[in-house]
C-alpha cells in the first residue's frame, strides 16, 4: 500500500466524526487534502469550514464546501489536519507546510482535533522532523541564535512567506522530550509567532494508518 493510500484511508476515517450541518475546522497538507475530497462525497456535509490556509481555503470552494472567517465562530465541534510527527501522548510537530501559525489557531477553537496520518509519522521522541517556527521577518536572525543555543540547528525556509507575511524557520537537531515546555519557551520570544509544535493543544483522537487498516489512537 503506498503512503497516499493510506492517508487517503485515515481521511476517509475521518468522516465519521464530522458532524451534520455544523462548522469544522479543515487543516492543510496532502492528507488534508485527502480529507476534503472525502468531506465532498458526503450526503449531509458540514454546513461549513473554517480554513487553516488559502490554500486550504480555495481547496474547500473548489469543492463546494463554504469558508467562513474564524471571527464568526466561537467553537468548533471539530478540527481535522495531519501532522508531521506525533508522539505516543497526541504531542504533534506541524508546520512542514508552513500553516503552522492558522492550523494552531483553528485547532484552539476546536473541542476535538483529529490527527489524521500515515504511521511513517509516529515517533518516540519529537525533532527528527525539523521543527518549523514563524517569526517576524524583522526578528529572523535574532530567533535563530537564540535556537542554535537551545542546541538546534536552524535553517530560513528562504523564499517562502506565510499567509501572515512571516517567515519561516526550521529547526533541525531538537530531542524534544519535554514538547510543553519547550513550545512555551520558543513561544515567549519577542518576534516569535508560533512554533509548529502542538504540545499545549495536542491532538484528541489520532486515526493512523497501518496497511493493515486505520488504527484509532485516544489521548488523556
Ligand atoms: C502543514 C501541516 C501538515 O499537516 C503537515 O505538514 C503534514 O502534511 P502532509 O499531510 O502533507 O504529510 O502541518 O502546515
Amino acid at each position: 500500500m503506498t503512503q497516499d493510500e493510506l492517508k487517503k484511508n485515515v481521511a476517509q476515517a475521518a468522516l465519521t466524526y464530522v458532524p451534520e450541518h455544523q462548522i469544522i475546522g479543515v487543516g492543510t497538507g496532502s492528507t488534508a487534502n485527502f480529507f476534503i475530497e472525502a468531506l465532498a462525497t458526503l450526503k449531509a456535509p458540514p454546513y461549513a469550514a473554517v480554513a487553516s490556509s488559502e490554500a486550504t481555503a480555495t481547496r474547500l470552494r473548489a469543492h463546494g464546501i463554504k469558508v467562513v472567517d474564524a471571527n464568526t465562530v466561537e467553537r468548533l465541534a471539530v478540527y481535522v489536519d495531519g501532522a508531521d510527527e506525533i508522539d505516543p501522548q497526541g504531542h504533534m510537530i506541524k508546520g512542514g507546510g508552513g500553516a503552522l501559525t492558522r492550523e494552531k489557531i483553528v485547532a484552539a477553537l476546536a473541542d476535538r482535533f483529529i490527527c489524521i496520518v500515515d504511521s511513517s509519522k509516529q515517533v518516540s521522541t519529537l525533532g527528527k522532523f525539523p521543527l518549523p517556527v514563524e517569526v517576524i521577518p524583522m526578528a529572523r536572525a535574532q530567533i535563530m541564535r537564540q535556537l542554535t543555543a537551545l542546541g538546534g540547528q536552524p535553517r530560513w525556509r528562504q523564499g517562502v512567506i506565510t499567509d501572515n507575511g512571516n517567515v519561516l524557520i526550521d529547526v533541525a537537531g531538537l530531542e524534544i522530550s519535554k514538547p510543553v515546555e519547550m513550545e512555551a519557551l520558543i513561544t515567549q520570544w519577542p518576534g516569535v509567532v508560533t512554533t509548529g509544535l502542538f504540545a499545549a493543544r495536542k491532538a484528541d483522537i489520532a486515526l493512523v494508518g497501518h496497511p493493515t487498516g486505520v488504527h484509532t489512537q485516544t489521548f488523556a
